[in-house]
């Protein structure tokens, strides 16, 4: 490791939540820090016959001595992490950073209802964009100040810097996507905070000089859920003739698939500085790569596909996911 910024390239469930998982269990960090907007992620996270949706809690849990972590630039929502907290046994591990925003139920109100975020955007409704706007506005409550969140409150940045200078790993868990970053994203039809490594490693405390390994993930049949331009949406026809259908994991709402997009990838990777990329679903270009471990397992199909999004993003493909399940990958780092 010692330290690695994991993000979406595309926009977003790009199967970030699995490579966490599986990098989790596999390099042993000593921390696992979640960055990122606040509970409109849905990570999915499938371990043997197992399923988990994850929207505050960092997917590594499941690497049981991992020390969880929620990033100051992370918008919380209390029953939700504690239903997580509860549902997933991770009393004592979870630590949220005292300088994280509240989400309020007025925040859910305004984002549910009819206007701009609703309508016009698409949102999550989970009510992101009105507590980042309160958070401009310095009308937000701290969790600090929040009673029902005191077992959980702590210093992120100074367990993961302390983590850093004893030489342990530490993995940086991003959520969204390149494509829905407040900044570079497809603007307005974009979430309500950029969503670039840079933007990560802010978010839970770390200076960029510390940041080891950035790895994004894109998707080899990208997908948008929400409003919003899409320039390589396929019709559904083709979806359907490749068996490829997907549903939010919060909004539950159908995300329209699309064709890899070379030069969206090739953009996202500069502006993330990717040293390596993390390829899901190749298993949809070609079924029979389905659960491959080796690279020597995949298709000619699938090596000429990964040789394509090497050459296009200029960056090593060093992880390619075959699968949901978190042991279906091949790690060539
Ligand atoms: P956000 O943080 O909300 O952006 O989500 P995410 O990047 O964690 O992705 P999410 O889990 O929402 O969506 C990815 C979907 O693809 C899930 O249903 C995963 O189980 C599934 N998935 C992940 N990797 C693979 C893969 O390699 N092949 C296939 N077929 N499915 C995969
Ligand atoms: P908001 O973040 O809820 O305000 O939603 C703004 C836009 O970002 C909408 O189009 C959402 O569908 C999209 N969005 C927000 N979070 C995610 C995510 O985790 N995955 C995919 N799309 C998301
Ligand atoms: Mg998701």
């Amino acid at each position: 490791m010692p330290s690695t910024i994991l993000v979406g390239g595309f926009f977003g469930d790009e199967g970030k939540g699995k490579i966490i998982a599986y990098l989790a269990r596999h390099d042993k960090p000593e921390v696992v820090a979640r960055g990122g907007v606040g509970p409109n992620a849905g990570h999915t996270v499938v371990v043997g016959d197992k399923k988990y949706a994850l929207r505050m809690v960092p997917s590594g849990f499941i690497y049981e001595p991992a020390r969880l972590l929620i990033g100051a630039g992370v918008l919380v929502n209390p029953s939700v992490l504690k239903e997580e907290v509860s549902s997933f046994g991770l009393k004592g591990r979870v630590g949220v950073d005292r300088r994280s925003v509240i989400i309020e139920q007025k925040h859910i109100d305004e984002d549910k209802k009819d206007s701009n975020l609703k309508n016009k955007i698409g949102s999550t409704g989970s009510g992101c964009g009105p507590a980042n706007a309160a958070r401009a506005y310095r009308t937000a409550r701290q969790a600090k100040d929040a009673k029902e969140l005191a077992e959980f409150i702590c210093d992120a940045p100074m367990e993961i810097n302390t983590a850093l200078d004893h030489g342990k790993g530490v993995l940086i868990e991003g959520t969204q996507g390149f494509g829905i970053s407040l900044l570079y994203g497809t603007y307005p039809f974009v979430t309500s905070k950029d969503t670039t490594a840079s933007q990560m490693a802010a978010d839970v405390g770390i200076g960029p000089t510390r940041v080891d390994e950035v790895i994004v993930v894109f998707k080899s049949f990208p997908t948008r859920v929400g409003e919003g331009p899409f320039g390589t949406q396929m019709k559904e026809e083709r979806a359907a003739e490749l068996h490829i259908e997907e549903y939010g994991t919060v909004t539950k709402r159908k995300r329209r698939i699309g064709e890899w997009d070379a030069e969206m990838a090739a953009y996202s990777a500069m502006i993330n500085g990717a040293t390596i990329v993390a390829l899901s679903g190749v298993d949809r270009l070609d079924p029979s790569c389905r659960g491959a471990t080796e690279y020597e397992e995949l298709s000619r199909e699938v090596k000429d596909f990964v040789a394509k999004v090497e050459h296009d993003t200029r960056v090593p493909v060093k992880l390619i996911s075959t699968g949901p399940e978190i042991s279906e990958i091949v790690d060539l780092r």
